[in-house]
């Protein structure tokens, strides 16, 4: 089950990744936002965080303008580890390295061609394990509290 959420600048470009997604056959629930007046992204990147975090959801996929806001407030919840990309290889190999499993971009920053060819590089690649699993365990220490 995949999240998505967005201000109100990622509502179009939303439904362009909701179509994809029915493309690939994922199934996704979405946490808002879908109404076309100025709103705050922390509480939709919020909503969708948690869901990933509890296990409710096990990827997502979040935009407002530039993918940056909703990222920093994703990134806020524990055990979120967020992308924000507007090309594929960092879309690629932040999932192959550092088992991102929220992607952000940028409605105002890429178009929606573009933007589906990303979530695809990131929906299909695979995390790596070995050495980057370590690292990724350090960042787990970090959120904890403990010192590397
Ligand atoms: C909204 O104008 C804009 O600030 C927001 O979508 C996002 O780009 C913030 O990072």
């Amino acid at each position: 089950m995949i999240a998505l959420a967005c201000d109100h600048t990622g509502i179009e470009l939303k439904k362009e990744i909701m179509s994809l997604l029915d493309s690939m056959n994922l199934e996704y629930k979405d946490f808002g936002t879908n109404e076309a007046v100025s709103c705050d992204y922390p509480i939709y990147g919020y909503r969708a965080a948690k869901a990933v975090a509890s296990g409710e959801c096990d990827r997502g996929i979040l935009l407002c303008g530039t993918g940056i806001g909703i990222g920093i407030a994703a990134s806020k919840v524990k055990g979120v580890r967020v992308c924000t990309c507007s090309d594929v290889y960092s879309a690629e190999l932040s999932k192959r390295h550092n088992n991102s499993n929220i992607l952000t971009m940028g409605a105002r920053v890429v178009g929606a061609d573009l933007a589906k060819m990303i979530a695809t590089h990131w929906l299909t690649a695979e995390f790596e394990g070995g050495r980057h699993q370590r690292r990724i365990d350090m960042i787990a220490a970090i959120e904890n509290g403990e010192e590397l």
